[in-house]
């Protein structure tokens, strides 16, 4: 099977020397990458900019902005089995690209920023890219996370939405841990904390039993596994 994943941030850029960007360092998308290409699969990891190494067997696109990553995921998303959309992507980007840096004005306190709004990737899959295989998004929410999880499941045409809480220091983004809650249409089913590593693969085997294929990661694999 083909997985597709999308991880990290975006960065919108504003001038030569600056971007808007959002917070991800990229760990909870690269830990499901390193899972799914562990358990057999073909991998597709598409990613904004980030610090972690790639892990091994997958094929890897980087990329920056929120069109490149909307370009790059409709190049490829035909061939995906499984999509799986853990990037932290800007909703809005400058306006206007200055050619030149930005200069501060003698005497200007206040600056305004034009933003407008990038593609929406996740919520084009279905109905933009006619994409029919298992589409799975993230949540980060800082309350009411299977409200918001259920709403995105629906809206965006979803089999699973994954929620996590962002608004701790301790899970969510950057840090080693994280807790997700897996919404789908008929169940919601705390995952628990634990490490990115670890919900990595639970996320890649929540993905495969949802299709009715139960890999449990053993070495090697069954024959009947993925
Ligand atoms: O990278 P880490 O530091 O490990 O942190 C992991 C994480 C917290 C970033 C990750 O687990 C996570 O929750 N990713 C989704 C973050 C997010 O921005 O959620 P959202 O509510 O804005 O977007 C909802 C979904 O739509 C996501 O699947 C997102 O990838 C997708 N989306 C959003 C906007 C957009 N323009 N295109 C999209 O595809």
């Amino acid at each position: 099977m083909t997985f597709l994943i999308t991880a990290g941030p975006t960065r919108e850029p504003l001038d030569p020397v600056r971007y808007l960007t959002n917070r991800s360092s990229g760990k909870m998308g690269y830990a499901i990458a390193e899972a799914a290409a562990l358990s057999g699969n073909r991998v597709i990891l598409i990613s904004g900019p980030t610090q972690l190494e790639i892990p091994d067997g997958v094929d890897f696109i980087p990329v920056e902005t929120a069109q490149e990553m909307f370009d790059v995921v409709l190049k490829w998303i035909d061939i995906a089995d499984v999509a799986i959309f853990t990037a932290a992507v800007a909703d809005y980007r400058p306006a206007n690209l200055a050619e030149q840096k930005i200069k501060k004005q003698e005497g200007q306190n206040r600056m305004t920023l034009e933003l407008v709004k990038n593609v929406d990737i996740l919520g084009s899959a279905r109905a933009l890219m006619g994409f029919s295989g298992l589409l799975v998004g993230f949540a980060a929410e800082t309350e009411n996370l299977e409200q918001y999880a259920k709403s995105k499941l629906k809206k965006k045409g979803c089999d699973i939405v994954f929620a996590n809480d962002v608004s701790g220091a301790d899970t969510g983004f950057d840090v080693d841990q994280n807790a997700l809650l897996m919404v789908t249409k008929n169940q919601t089913k705390d995952l628990g904390r634990h490490s990115k590593k670890e919900l990595g693969k639970m996320v890649v085997q929540a993905t495969l039993e949802h299709l009715g294929k139960g890999c449990r990661f053993e070495e090697p694999c069954p024959p009947e596994c993925c």
